[in-house]
């Protein structure tokens, strides 16, 4: 389900259930200590996170908005946008870099006509910059999906990482 900054939408069963869960772990009046998960929630049903989205978090918390905002806003894993059926981050931080990075990064413009943090334009991939992903030993390195890492990678090896997606 997508939304638009001027609908109002609300939480899934799911995503609620999920919220009520994760709230048992803290105090009732620390509610807002759930923002995370339940961005992640919502995230992981709708593939994004949209303002209608936060605004529903926020009454669910009973929080004020500005405070869902300011943790989207803050963390990178959060997409704010509609981004492609699957994500990967190339790493291209100083050791991925000497060890190759800069092959996979010519790869995806080659042969993908996009650049990082961009979409390709059948909406499949959404190939990303990211920072070091602290597995330096096994540069070059890429995660897919915000899940699985991939290290050692060369433009063959995302090739095939991309297939295995397509199943
Ligand atoms: S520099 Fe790429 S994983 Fe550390």
């Amino acid at each position: 389900m997508s939304a638009t900054c001027e609908e109002t939408v609300k939480l899934s069963d799911n995503v609620r259930k999920e919220i009520d869960d994760w709230l048992t772990r803290f105090p009732p009046e620390q509610k807002r200590s759930a923002t995370l998960y339940a961005l992640r929630m919502v995230q992981e049903e709708n593939g994004w996170v949209s303002k209608p989205h936060m605004n529903a978090i926020a009454e669910y918390l009973e929080i004020a908005p500005v405070a869902v905002y300011e943790v989207a806003t803050f963390y990178t894993m959060y997409d704010l946008e509609p981004k492609g059926k699957h994500k990967i981050g190339v790493c291209t931080n100083v050791s991925c870099q000497l060890c190759g990075s800069d092959k996979i990064v010519e790869h995806i413009k080659n042969k993908y006509q996009v650049g990082l943090n961009e979409v390709t334009k059948d909406g499949k991939y959404f190939f990303q910059e990211v920072e070091c992903l602290g597995s330096c030993c096994g540069a070059p390195v890429v995660i897919v999906d915000d899940k699985h890492y991939k290290e050692k990678l060369t433009p063959e090896g995302l090739e095939k990482v991309l297939q295995e997606l397509e199943g």
